[in-house]
């Protein structure tokens, strides 16, 4: 592909790598990782330093993943303490609510203060070092606080996305044998309210290992209130006393767990550790985004997922930068108002994901044009693939032509970017998230485990370790070796396909395992079929993406009634609205096709091959059908598909 973006000049002239820098780092780095990391680790502020870098060995029989073990720090410090007093009146969050007009600004002091006086509170409820806490919160200030607090007393922090419905919030509250759960009584999302207490109420009901819930006053909403149980935050906060000695974690103590969907049924729930995590997001932050002092920053993510654990809220903090974090969605009251937040706070460096663009970019240039946003410096994407035409959009109407473009590529698992073209250094190809990151050793491997050297396509692996990769699925140990180091031993899987070209860039070609991106959040179709089995009504079902023009994937279900039951559009609603209860929104099937059965080998096994081509009206080239037990099946399905078109 010719399409290239070179580095414009001016940019490269001050960035904190030029394609000089990265064409002699890049080498010495991979050839010597130990000695790279080394020097980035003095990024932090350790209280004991580290004598030995790493200890690892990706060899499914002895898996080994420990950087910096010896040396101790404490998270909160790093993010916090280390910016006062200089930057105790710079404002470290610009907040914008839902409703526009709605706003408020933390300074770093006023950030030390709440993360000090909550840390106290936890203690106060019984918190201590290696506790779980839950946190169920919408995107406000709230959120960074309760993290903080979680980890300046060394509990380990567990962020459920607020989408969640209370059935998922009460399985990942339970897999962590969470003690406390901090929440808030309503959130506002595009206008509406959301009732995260009463979700939480539900959630909490049936777990006795939660003794108390934390709730944040964001709404004036009357909500249910046990007391002895539950404590509200602004009480407890004003009563607190204001300093809190930082607890010492060994680099490798637990910082956080982020759950995240798998090609089984149950969400894992990674667990990344304090030292090799922090060097990681915070280092890589601020080259990726190349930060300089001073630059707004503003990472469009939901709390709830990993794009923020690690570049809204880690990276940034420990960069002591100024982030804007906006509570709503990009289309309310309409479609400028992302645009308009970038003018008001003359942002610098704007993150996000590519189904976003893609909606905005539908409403045509008009709401852009009415902003000003000639302070863009960098753009990012993340979560999925951004396809050519959203890349130009984005580089053309939101960089005015300006701005390089990083596509990061990464996951929960990795815990930081792996792959991007970084921006004073590496032109930009559309479509394509770059060349491997500082320290990162990519590999293209075939289905047979050879490793392909050169342009190629095959299996996105990795090989070695990296400091902020996720050290195990909690409870699951067996299940983290399974699922990433058995399938090429001495490698690390993604689950992801890959194309390298001629010139050594990278396109993700999308999931390779039983797992979906829709609108940039993994589902596991495992995950959705059960939850779409549980309705009365279904007897069976198979669920596979689909190219959809927004979302990127979107959520086929294909569904089998039992006997007797009228196929009624009425039940197709009443499905979707049982996986939105069960799940959350985001997993509402986006097209549900009655299917009197599923094609089936003989061994009963679901051809998910042939429905994913149906599902992407493709009708041709099923492949080997020879194995069908009931050929009549496929042709059923094919001709409902051309049907309801
Ligand atoms: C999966 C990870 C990384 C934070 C957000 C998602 C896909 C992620 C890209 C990209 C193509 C991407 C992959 C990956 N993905 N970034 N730049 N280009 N695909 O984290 O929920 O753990 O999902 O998202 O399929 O495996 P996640």
């Amino acid at each position: 592909m010719s399409e290239l973006y070179p580095v414009p000049a001016d940019f490269a002239a001050r960035a904190h790598v030029d394609a000089a820098a990265y064409d002699r780092l890049y080498p010495a780095s991979v050839a010597d990782p130990q000695a790279y990391w080394r020097e980035q680790a003095a990024f932090l502020d350790w209280m004991r330093p580290f004598t030995q870098v790493s200890d690892t060995r990706f060899d499914p029989e002895d898996l080994r993943i420990r950087w910096f073990a010896d040396g101790t720090l404490n998270a909160s410090v790093n993010c916090v303490d280390r910016h006062l007093p200089a930057k105790a009146d710079i404002p470290a969050i610009l907040w914008e609510g839902d409703r526009p007009g709605d706003s408020r600004t933390v300074t770093w002091g006023e950030l030390s203060d709440k993360v000090n006086r909550l840390a106290n509170v936890l203690s106060g409820l019984g918190i201590a070092k290696g506790d779980v806490v839950t946190i169920y919160l919408p995107v406000i200030p709230e959120a960074f606080i309760a993290m903080m607090a979680c980890v300046r007393i060394g509990a380990v922090h567990s962020v459920v996305f607020s989408g969640f419905s209370a059935e998922s919030l009460a399985s990942r509250i339970e897999d962590a044998g969470a003690k406390l759960l901090i929440t808030a009584d309503e959130g506002y999302r595009g206008g509406r309210t959301v009732p995260l207490k009463r979700n939480a109420d539900e959630a909490v009901a049936g777990q006795p290992s939660i003794r108390h819930v934390v709730v944040v006053r964001r709404s004036d909403g009357a909500v249910p209130f046990t007391p002895g149980r539950d404590v509200w935050y602004h009480e407890a906060l004003a009563a607190a006393a204001p300093w809190c000695e930082p607890v010492e974690m060994g680099a490798e103590d637990p910082l956080f767990i982020l759950y995240t969907s798998g090609s089984t049924g149950k969400p894992k729930g990674l667990v990344h550790t304090t030292g090799g995590y922090l060097v990681h997001a915070g280092t890589s932050w601020r080259t990726i985004f190349d930060w300089h002092e001073g630059d707004i920053f503003w990472c469009t993510a939901d709390v709830g997922w990993v794009t923020a654990h690690s570049y809204k809220i880690y990276g940034p903090l420990l960069n002591g930068a100024t982030s804007v974090m906006f509570e709503g969605v990009p289309s309310w009251p309409d479609s400028s108002r992302w645009w308009s937040i970038i003018e008001r706070h003359r942002v610098n460096i704007f993150y996000t994901a590519p189904t976003a663009l893609r909606s905005l970019m539908r409403e045509g240039d008009g709401p852009v044009r009415r902003h000003d946003l000639s302070t863009l410096r960098v753009l990012g994407s993340v979560g999925e693939p951004i396809n050519p035409e959203a890349w130009r959009w984005y580089h053309t109407v939101i960089g005015g032509g300006r701005c390089p473009i990083v596509d990061t590529y990464w996951q929960t698992e990795t815990g930081a970017v792996l792959l991007t073209p970084i921006p004073g250094a590496v032109a930009n190809k559309p479509g394509r998230a770059g060349k491997p990151y500082f320290g990162i050793t990519p590999r293209v491997v075939d289905a047979q485990g050879g490793v392909i050297d050169g342009p190629g396509e095959g299996n996105m692996c990795f090989e070695g370790s990296w400091p902020g990769q996720a050290r195990t699925i909690l409870g699951d140990h067996d299940r983290f070796i399974s699922t990433y180091f058995a399938p090429f031993p001495g490698l690390f899987f993604t689950g992801d396909g890959v194309l390298r070209d001629e010139d050594g860039y990278y396109c993700i070609t999308g999931r390779v395992d039983d797992v979906i991106n829709v609108s940039g959040h993994r589902l596991g179709t495992v995950e959705l079929e059960s939850a779409i089995s549980s309705h009365p009504a279904v007897a069976e079902s198979a669920v596979v993406g689909y190219p959809h023009e927004v979302k990127g994937q979107g959520v086929f279900a294909y569904v089998t009634l039992k006997d007797g039951i009228p196929a009624t559009e009425d039940l197709r609603r009443e499905i979707k609205d049982s996986v939105r209860a069960r799940i959350g929104a985001i997993a509402s099937p986006d097209i549900i096709q009655w299917a009197p059965a599923l094609p089936k080998n003989r061994a009963g096994k679901i051809l998910r091959r042939i429905l994913t081509k149906v599902a992407a009206d493709d009708f041709q080239n099923f492949g080997d059908t020879s194995t069908l037990a009931d050929p009549g099946v496929v042709d059923d399905i094919v001709q409902r598909r051309k049907a309801d078109k």
